[in-house]
């Protein structure tokens, strides 16, 4: 089965194709960086507008890079939420449109599904796993039982991991995409340079405000000149990880789970991705996207459409949605 996948939730305006949830036969991607960030940080209404300026760009490449007629497409989908409406809207939009031009399915998507899905491509990965779900806006860590039965086991009570590290970045004077490029600076710091704390919260849940605070403390000790940027980066970035890694490990145990996998834009971080992958060594069996599945993309989208859609009587109907 061929599926067309349209993204469109955020900053990134993507279109792929994929056969059978794993294969990915195109994968375009064109981001907004660029536009917002002289504004540091996403602007809705813009975001939306651009998503319109690119979104045939994106299709018509999509098409040629997989060298595929429309006729061979078997089913049309796109990100139905959550993220910003008016974007949603662009990629909701083209998706039915083109499902009804081609007399195909429409398919529609969860972003947070789609995001977890992105491990099925290029792998052979099977349910039962436990997936630690990290993004711009949502952090959780979820057990995918099946394609389709997915159970949220923890999730933030506060920032999503993705914000705080945007956050922090922000802090420390660090240009927007700031989780990235805070991730790159943390290599050249000394991780035991701060002691920043563990949020005490319950088993089920995550909070990083504390953690944030923390940081701003130890900001505001120093000058712009003096600020030891690559000491706090590494300093942060070793205690937000291990958080997030030891949680997802105690789920996994309480489950007796062997399998644990990353999801979410966080899931291209450096550290995140070494922590999980030493979990190996204890006999667990790790996985993670490539890094272009990782952040927003489409081949994501498609691959979520084949293995699990959003379930509806009736897919011409789905709205889009801003929230969970
Ligand atoms: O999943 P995503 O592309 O968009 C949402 O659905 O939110 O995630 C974007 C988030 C941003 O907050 C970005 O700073 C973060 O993922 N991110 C990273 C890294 N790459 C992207 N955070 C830490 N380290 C990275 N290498
Ligand atoms: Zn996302």
């Amino acid at each position: 089965m061929i599926i067309l996948g349209i993204e469109s939730s955020c900053d990134e305006t993507a279109c792929a194709i994929v056969k059978d949830g794993r294969e990915v036969l195109a994968n375009v991607v064109s981001s907004q960086i660029k536009t917002h960030e002289k504004f540091g940080g996403v602007v809705p209404e813009v975001a939306a507008r651009e998503h319109l300026n690119s979104i045939n760009m994106v299709i018509k490449e999509a098409y040629d890079t997989a060298n595929i007629k429309p006729s061979e497409i078997d089913a049309f989908s796109s990100t139905v939420g959550p993220g910003l409406v008016g974007c949603l809207l662009v990629g909701l939009n083209s998706a039915k449109t083109l499902s009804l031009v081609h007399n195909k399915p429409f398919l529609g998507v969860n972003h947070l599904h789609a995001h977890v899905s992105a491990n099925f491509i290029n792998s052979d990965l099977k349910p039962p796993f436990v997936c630690l779900l990290v993004s711009g806006g949502h952090s959780q860590i979820i057990y995918v039982e099946d394609y389709d039965k997915q159970t949220i086991l923890a999730s933030t009570i506060d920032d999503a991991v993705g914000e705080v590290y945007d956050k922090v970045a922000r802090l420390c004077s660090i240009s927007y995409p700031g989780g990235i490029l805070l991730d790159k600076m943390a290599h050249e710091g000394n991780k035991e340079a701060f002691s920043f704390p563990e949020a005490r919260v319950g088993e089920d849940e995550f909070s990083f405000s504390g953690l944030k605070t923390a940081v701003l403390r130890e900001v505001k000790k120093f000058t712009p000149e003096t600020l030891p940027k690559a000491d706090i980066a590494a300093s942060f970035q070793y205690r937000i990880c291990d958080t997030l890694i030891k949680k997802t490990k105690l789920f996994a145990d309480k489950l007796n789970c062997k399998t644990i996998a990353l999801a979410g834009g966080v899931a291209a971080n450096s550290e995140l991705r070494k922590r999980l992958s030493e979990l190996k060594e204890l006999g667990y069996t790790t996985q993670a996207p490539e890094l272009k599945y990782c952040t927003d993309n489409a081949a994501m989208v498609a691959a979520c459409a084949y293995f699990n859609p959003i379930k509806t009587e009736n897919s011409m109907m789905l709205e889009v949605f801003s929230r969970m």
